[in-house]
């Protein structure tokens, strides 16, 4: 049984609503999961099994609910090596920096040690209505994984 952590960054939802859809998912296949909408550091255990799932604003940009805690990532650069994690990004492929956030969001994780377990998955909206369908595909690949 795996403990895991999800961590959404979301503006309007849409990520939040994923997160919330693959709790339910990882905890059918037999593990726990506890769902952080846009956590700060402090409320994060540096180890274990975290899985990220954030959409895209701005222009590449993370949403507003996880700039603080990868600020504060770059800031105080603690030691993530305990940490296994998975990533899902939300975006549109109409803009030039299609999921940027994930992009910049898995390359913070790797600068601070943690070890990403399988591919990012990149959720295209404008291909997917229902973003949760490829997320839960996913996920029950990537928990086996783990
Ligand atoms: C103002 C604005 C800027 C956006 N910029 C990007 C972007 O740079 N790259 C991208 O892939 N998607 C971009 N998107 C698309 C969002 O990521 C997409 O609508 C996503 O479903 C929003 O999820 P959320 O409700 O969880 O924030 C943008 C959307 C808006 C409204």
């Amino acid at each position: 049984m795996t403990d895991v952590t999800i961590i959404s960054g979301s503006t309007l939802g849409s990520a939040e609503y994923v997160a919330e859809h693959l709790a339910g998912i990882i905890e059918q296949q037999g593990h726990t999961a506890n769902v952080l909408h846009g956590p700060e550091l402090e409320e994060l255990i540096p180890q274990g099994v975290w899985l990220i799932v954030s959409s895209t604003h701005g222009a590449g940009d993370l949403p507003d609910n996880l700039q603080p805690l990868f600020e504060q990532l770059a800031a105080e650069q603690p030691s993530l090596a305990g940490v296994k994690y998975g990533a899902i990004g939300i975006g549109s492929s109409e803009y030039d920096t299609f999921c940027g956030a994930i992009d910049s969001i898995d390359r913070q994780m790797i600068e601070r040690g943690a070890s990403r377990v399988g591919t990012i998955l990149k959720i295209d909206i404008t291909q997917h209505e229902i973003p949760e369908d490829p997320a839960e595909e996913w996920v029950k690949s990537w928990i086996e994984l783990i």
